[in-house]
């Protein structure tokens, strides 16, 4: 009797299990799968955030220029890693109008010796660890940002550079970016980055430094600081996307309906 019943509860709930939630799948999942990144809602409920983050596709719809913001930063400072984890990397999620270039720098001292370079670091050496790793990741993956994020958002930001490898790109071992960063390729990636922080026009006073479509002033930078998100919808020239719009709401939630 029991096994009775049993039996097609186990199936009603089987059968809902692809679609997660218990609960029908949502329109945006049933739209062609071009449209499942097409905002951080519906990445999020067809299961696809991070194959969302891999791809550029999200930015297809597009049709104006994103809005271009850069970070030049130091891994360990502490403003900048509570910018990058807490304004950055969130408005970057919710936002698809926005590009975003890292420039993992800021006040480090760079001396030529013998055709190499040597660096030296506001935070000391575990900085310019930080700063080296960084700069690898960034050319050896596509999952550069996520895996900065977990770096910087983490008590040990060297230290859970493996594990944030593990999570974002588990197919690029710490040991090949270790090789990037005692190799010459990482010195000439991170000569890059000193080319351009001094490049900056006006020269950087302070880290973060945020340039805003290739472009800093006090007025950017403050706004940027304090809604980064509100910046980047008041400058993307394009059709303003629903996330702009203020009274949008996010629905993580699903709902388990009699039919
Ligand atoms: C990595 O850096 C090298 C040297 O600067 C460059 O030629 C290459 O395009 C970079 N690759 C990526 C994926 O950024």
């Amino acid at each position: 009797m029991k096994m009775r019943l049993l039996l097609p509860l186990l199936l009603a709930i089987w059968i809902s299990a692809p679609f997660g939630y218990c609960s029908l799948p949502t329109s945006s999942c049933l739209q062609p799968p071009a449209k499942w990144c097409s905002s951080l809602d519906s990445a999020v409920q067809c299961g696809v955030l991070k194959q969302c983050l891999e791809s550029d596709f999200r930015r297809s719809r597009q049709t104006e220029e994103p809005v271009q913001v850069g970070l030049y930063y130091e891994s360990l400072c502490p403003g900048c890693r509570k910018f990058l984890t807490e304004m950055l990397f969130p408005t970057y999620l919710l936002l698809d109008i926005m590009s975003v270039t890292l420039v993992p720098y800021g006040n480090a001292q760079e001396t030529p010796v013998a055709q190499k370079y040597t660096y030296e670091c506001q935070h000391g050496k575990q900085e310019c660890l930080g700063n080296m790793i960084e700069t690898c990741i960034m050319n050896m993956t596509d999952m550069a940002f996520p895996i900065i994020f977990c770096m910087e958002s983490s008590a040990d930001v060297i230290g859970s550079a493996e594990s944030c490898l593990k999570v974002y790109a588990p197919d690029l071992s710490m040991d090949k970016v270790m090789s990037c960063v005692n190799g010459d390729m990482g010195m000439q990636l991170m000569h890059q980055n000193a080319l351009q922080t001094k490049a900056l026009n006006p020269p950087h006073q302070y880290v973060p430094w945020i340039t805003i479509n290739g472009v800093h002033t006090e007025d950017l930078q403050e706004k940027a600081m304090s809604s980064l998100f509100t910046l980047v919808c008041s400058m993307y020239k394009g059709t303003k996307p629903a996330a702009c719009g203020g009274s949008q709401k996010l629905h993580y939630k699903s709902y388990c309906h009699n039919e």
